[in-house]
């Protein structure tokens, strides 16, 4: 059957739902950690096609998913902007937006440069790939990306970044707008090197009340999907910990949602009947039994709608998730059957 994934993010009919997991590519995975041993630094990697395609590919050959998302990461996009970046693993940024004067140091490069490995890697996967399985390319939503701008770091309170845009608020939504023009650049990049979906991912909108959610977070990501509206790939915007923003959810220009374990996925549908979901498996119910795990994702497969629904953890898989609890995931989504309804 031509590509399932792509066929679901459309509500087009599929036998089963696709299925592939956030971070599928990581430190989980033995032969991940094989090869970061060797190459050593999490940069260095992304930046290196060969590695970073040999990643990308890992988790499609050893449980066979619906679609294989590029190794890289949301932050490395920032770097040409002028931002100096490293992981150890924790993402460190060391020159962060602090005051409305640094805006002026963000260079956004016309056309868009400096993430040429990452092409180079598409163009390397594409050709690897097998028909059945698609290549999403991706990217840090407006709100998110400015989170690490400002804070520098993984926030746990956002108090820097939320303290900068309720004192500056013209200039937040010069950010946030300025991220977003610089990321429809980079997801127009990705899509001519191959990129068959994107997904944004919204990773910490879940950190705002509603109202400043919509002015944040929703708008410059409206913006943003709609400056790649053309180029007619499915768009999937992920609104980690979004429960509450079911209500505006709607408006989102995108084919598909992705939504994280705090939502109902049957509630959702209902709030959302124009969106594909994409979702929502606890990752934290792959640290448990492979039977509760078959149980527990065959429950949020029932309570899942039937047309334009794609399987997925409700946010990344962590790295001390056993091969045999993913295992557990894919096998049984890949198992069940929507004509027959039956499952193993
Ligand atoms: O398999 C895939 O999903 C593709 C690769 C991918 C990575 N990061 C690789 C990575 C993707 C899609 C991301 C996205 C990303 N990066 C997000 C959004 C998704 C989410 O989780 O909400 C965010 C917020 C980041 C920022 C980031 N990068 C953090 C917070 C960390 C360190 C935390 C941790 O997991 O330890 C990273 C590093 C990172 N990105 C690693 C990987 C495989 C670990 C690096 C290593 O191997 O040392």
């Amino acid at each position: 059957m031509m590509n399932r994934f792509l066929r679901a993010c459309r509500k087009e009919e599929v036998d089963r739902p696709p299925v592939w997991v956030m971070r599928q590519a990581g430190r989980y995975l033995p032969e991940y950690r094989e090869v970061r041993k060797k190459a050593g630094d999490f940069l260095t990697m992304c930046r290196t096609p060969e590695i970073a395609a040999e990643i990308t590919l890992q988790p499609i050959r050893r449980f066979g998913l619906d679609a294989a998302i590029v190794f890289s990461d949301i932050l490395t996009p920032l770097v040409p902007m002028g931002v100096e970046l490293t992981f150890s693993p924790a993402p460190h940024i060391a020159n962060p937006v602090r005051d409305p004067a640094d805006l002026d140091r963000l260079r956004i490069p016309d056309p868009w440069r400096g993430t040429e490995f990452l092409s180079e890697t598409l163009d390397r996967v594409g050709a690897a790939l097998a028909e059945d399985t698609a290549l999403i390319g991706f990217c840090g939503a407006p709100w998110t990306l400015a989170s690490y701008l400002v804070e520098g770091v993984t926030s746990r309170t956002f108090t820097r970044v939320k303290s900068f845009a309720h004192h500056h608020p013209e200039d937040f939504d010069r950010l946030v707008n300025t991220l977003a023009d610089a990321m429809a650049a980079y997801l127009r990049t990705q899509v001519e090197h191959g990129a068959q979906a994107v997904q944004i991912f919204d990773s910490w909108v879940g950190s705002l009340a509603a109202e400043d959610a919509r002015r944040w977070a929703l708008q410059p990501a409206r913006r943003l999907l709609d400056a790649i509206a053309d180029l007619e790939v499915p768009r999937i915007y992920f609104a980690n910990g979004g429960a509450h923003l079911l209500h505006d959810l709607p408006e989102m220009p995108c084919e598909v949602l992705g939504l994280d374990w705090r939502v109902d996925l049957g509630r959702a549908a209902r709030a959302l009947p124009e969106h594909a979901l994409q979702g929502n498996l606890d990752p934290g119910v792959l640290m448990g039994p492979d039977e509760e795990i078959r149980r527990r994702t065959l429950a949020m497969l029932e309570s899942a709608p039937r047309s334009g629904y794609i399987a997925n953890l409700g946010h990344g898989i962590t790295p001390d998730v056993p091969v045999h609890a993913m295992e557990a995931f894919v096998g049984t989504v890949k198992g069940y059957r929507y004509e027959l309804g039956i499952r193993n």
